[in-house]
């Protein structure tokens, strides 16, 4: 059986003989469209964006995607657009195409391509946030002032009518059935992953496959049989009660930033500097646990709002504290044949701050990712959850530096204290990103910023900031 999707306006069925095969290789090497750029083929340039859309729970949703690390079951029952198919007609150019033309936001033009796809995705939704949608679009040779003023200018104008003609095609091409191929299984909900999984334990899911694509695309390893989440909409959903918020495996980084956004805008903040549009739009938050990553955002904020894991094998589900999943370094716990369903945040006073180290701005990996929540009561610490990222080889608590707080009063002095008390919780690791040194410094002050921010004493810092 093969998977269909919509391709510049025309249904594709595509007989899938390797699931692994990215939609770039696919575009450019089986269907002459050669606009799609290869640069750096992971992720980190966007030369290679392409416009993705889907009907979600809130109506259509376009997403700018990176095409060099999206497998191409993952487009079934989507609409694909690339550079070729962006015109409002052949004789008439995209509002964003003649901006850019108008602007002279293009020179030697690699780029242009992938820069159109964004501010075309953009333009179809409405979003005007020019910085943060072309964070993840490099360009060498135009400078950005020149874009951004075409973005500007290609804001409120009328869009192209396949924008409109491709969400009314979509509604009759989704199917709602599992797919199977040679090893790849794209099921329809959680339930058919769950079966999946209990006959194929050491098989590979897929989330949004940020990281799985590097290891094809760059570590050049077979994944063997692969179960792709894409398809799985009872893992995509948010459900807020009166308790918290229960957050499925499969939802985005783009959709998770939404959705804390009103509970913990330090969490939405930080989530806006997690790799680029492009791939918070991919990454799922059940991929960013499962991977088990050092240096991942997501598990320290989580860890420090005390969230809860679900797990899942077959029928049978366990709740842990996310904290006790990262066993050790490559380790997790997670049983063969189980997977992540979905993680549950306590609802709670926000007093969670993130801070997110890195040695660029947007689009970077944490050296040090802190987070801290720290509840008061009549000035004394009454509750103290500290959990760090870039430290050891998990994400993890701060335990001794949140005693050394707990119950304590509110004070610089107590706050030096939990400083001191770091150095028994981490010996950090020098690497190309920072030394260990600096880690443990960087960390401790990281306390020191979140009490003077606390009480009123932020200090000034010269802080890259948009
Ligand atoms: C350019 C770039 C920038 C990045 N920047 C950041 C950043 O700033 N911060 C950050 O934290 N990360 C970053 N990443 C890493 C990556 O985006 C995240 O780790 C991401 O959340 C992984 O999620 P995914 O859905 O794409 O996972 P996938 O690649 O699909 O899977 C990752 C692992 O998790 C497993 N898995 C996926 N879903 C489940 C599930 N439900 N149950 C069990 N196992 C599962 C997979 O089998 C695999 O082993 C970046 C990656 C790229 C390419
Ligand atoms: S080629 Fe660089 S992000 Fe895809
Ligand atoms: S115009 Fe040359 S890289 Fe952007």
């Amino acid at each position: 059986m093969g998977i269909e999707f919509l391709l510049n306006g025309e249904t594709v069925h595509v007989e899938v003989s390797d699931p692994t095969c990215t939609l770039l290789d696919w575009l450019r090497e089986t269907q002459g469209l050669t606009g799609t750029k290869e640069g750096c083929n992971e992720g980190d340039c966007g030369a290679c964006t392409v416009m993705v859309s889907d009907i979600g729970q809130d109506g259509i949703d376009h997403r700018a995607l990176n095409a060099c690390i999206l497998f191409l079951p993952q487009l079934h029952g989507k609409s694909v657009r690339t550079v070729e198919g962006v015109a409002a007609s052949p004789e008439k150019l995209h509002p964003v195409q003649q901006a850019m033309v108008d602007h002279h936001g293009s020179q030697c033009g690699f780029c242009t391509p992938g820069i159109v796809m964004s501010m075309a995705t953009a333009h179809a939704s409405g979003r005007t946030d020019h910085d943060d949608v072309l964070a993840g679009n490099l360009c060498r040779c135009t400078g950005y002032a020149p874009i951004i003023r075409a973005a500007q200018a290609a804001e409120g104008t009328t869009a192209p009518d396949w924008v409109s003609s491709d969400a009314n095609a979509l509604k009759t091409l989704k199917s709602g059935h599992a797919i199977s191929g040679s090893d790849f299984y794209l099921p329809s909900n959680s339930d058919e992953l769950a079966d999946w999984c209990l006959k194929n334990p050491d098989g590979r899911l897929v989330g949004g496959a940020t990281d799985l694509a590097l290891w094809v695309t760059k570590g050049l390893k077979s994944l063997g049989p692969v179960c792709f989440l894409s398809g799985c909409s009872d893992l995509k959903t948010i459900e807020k009660s009166t308790d918290g918020l229960r957050i499925g495996a499969a939802v985005t980084l783009t959709a998770l930033q939404s959705a804390v956004a009103g509970h913990h805008p330090d969490f939405a903040e930080m989530i806006r500097r997690y790799g680029s549009v492009q791939v918070r739009n991919a990454a799922t938050i059940g991929g960013n646990i499962a991977n088990g990553s050092p240096i991942g955002d997501g598990p320290p904020a989580l860890i420090a709002l005390g969230a809860r894991l679900t797990l899942r094998r077959g029928d049978k589900r366990r709740e842990i504290p996310l904290a006790d999943f990262f066993i050790d370094y490559g380790k997790q716990d997670r049983k063969p044949g189980e997977f992540v369903e979905s993680i549950f945040i306590p609802k709670q006073i926000d007093r969670l701050k993130c801070f997110k180290l890195t040695k660029r701005f947007d689009q970077d990996i944490s050296a040090v990712c802190g987070c801290l929540n720290i509840h008061l009561d009549h000035g004394k610490v009454t509750c103290c959850s500290i959990a760090f990222g870039g430290m050891a080889g998990t994400p993890k608590h701060a335990s001794h530096a949140e005693h050394a707080l707990l119950g304590q009063p509110w004070t610089r002095a107590s706050v030096e204290a939990a400083m001191t008390a770091l150095e028994q919780d981490f010996t950090p690791l020098t690497d190309m990103r920072a030394s260990d040194r600096y880690r443990m410094n960087a960390a401790k002050n990281m306390l020191l910023r979140y009490y003077l921010e606390d009480v009123g004493e932020a200090p000034r810092v010269l802080e890259v900031a948009p």
